[in-house]
């Protein structure tokens, strides 16, 4: 689709009419209160692209995540984010939510006191919706089982299908997974995995950030690495996985 008919269908698309990729960072810069945390962060990914969110304990990885998903905190201050043509810099975290992007963050808030099936409905209150129950339980079996079962009594690996399956429930457009092996074994990292190539197949964008840098290389398209709040690499996955020397100096690996 070239630019102009991205005009005549949809007005919306206007301000970011050029040949636009479809999410993009634009030299973003956010605060807790007077903490300067990421500083100027730019980046762009293609659609149904996995990118892998690389860099220390304290790098930024979380703050860049929440910041585009338009968190409370940390505040963004400066700088542009798009999401298929929509502008997430201008928008508060429900209506990023509503325009596609769903942040699973490391404790996955999972809600207690509530069954598999509740947490399910629960995501579907608001508009838009995505999948149905049934699509849900077909993709998860295992979430069928336990449909009635609490869900904070899962294991961790469980509770992250759910985690994903109710972005799913959304209007999925980009997926944001912070930390999404840590705590599980590794034979659960393989089960959860399979669901993030299953959710490229379906072709919806992701960006992981991971602690264990070679397992979330192993899925990903493409790899950014943080340190100090700033990108200090931008590249393939495979370069990562070739460059000793940047392996060392910011991933420990
Ligand atoms: N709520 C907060 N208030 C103040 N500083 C924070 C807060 N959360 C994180 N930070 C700081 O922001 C920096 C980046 O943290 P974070 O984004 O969590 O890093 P990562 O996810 O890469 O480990 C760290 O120095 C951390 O101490
Ligand atoms: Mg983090």
């Amino acid at each position: 689709m070239n630019a102009m008919t991205a005009d005549a269908a949809d007005v919306r698309t206007q301000p970011a009419a050029r040949a636009e990729p479809f999410f993009s960072v634009r030299d973003i810069h956010s605060y807790y209160g007077e903490s300067y945390i990421v500083q100027g962060v730019s980046f762009e990914i293609l659609e149904g692209e996995i990118v892998a969110l690389l860099g220390r304990n304290g790098a930024g990885k979380t703050s860049t995540l929440r910041t585009i998903a338009r968190t409370e905190v940390p505040e963004l201050k400066r700088g542009e984010i798009w999401l298929a043509g929509n502008p997430l810099h201008s928008m508060k975290s429900h209506e990023a939510a509503c325009s596609g992007v769903q942040l699973v963050p490391e404790d996955r808030r999972i809600i207690s006191g509530l069954t598999v099936e509740e947490n399910l409905i629960l995501s579907q209150v608001a508009e838009p919706r995505g999948w149905e129950l049934e699509r849900i339980y077909e993709h998860f079996p295992r979430l069928a089982e336990r449909r009635k079962q609490e869900a904070v009594t899962m294991s961790g690996g469980e509770q992250q299908m759910l985690a994903v399956a109710r972005a799913l429930a959304r209007d999925l457009k980009l997926l944001l997974l912070d930390e999404p092996y840590e705590g599980l074994a590794p034979v659960i990292v393989q089960e959860i995995e399979r669901i993030v190539a299953g959710v490229k197949e379906l072709g919806i964008t992701t960006i992981i950030v991971e602690q264990n840098a070679v397992a979330a290389l192993k899925l990903a398209d493409k790899a950014i690495i943080l340190d100090m709040g700033q990108v200090v690499f931008d590249g393939t996955a495979r370069e990562v996985l070739d460059n000793e020397e940047l392996r060392h100096e910011y991933l420990a690996i």
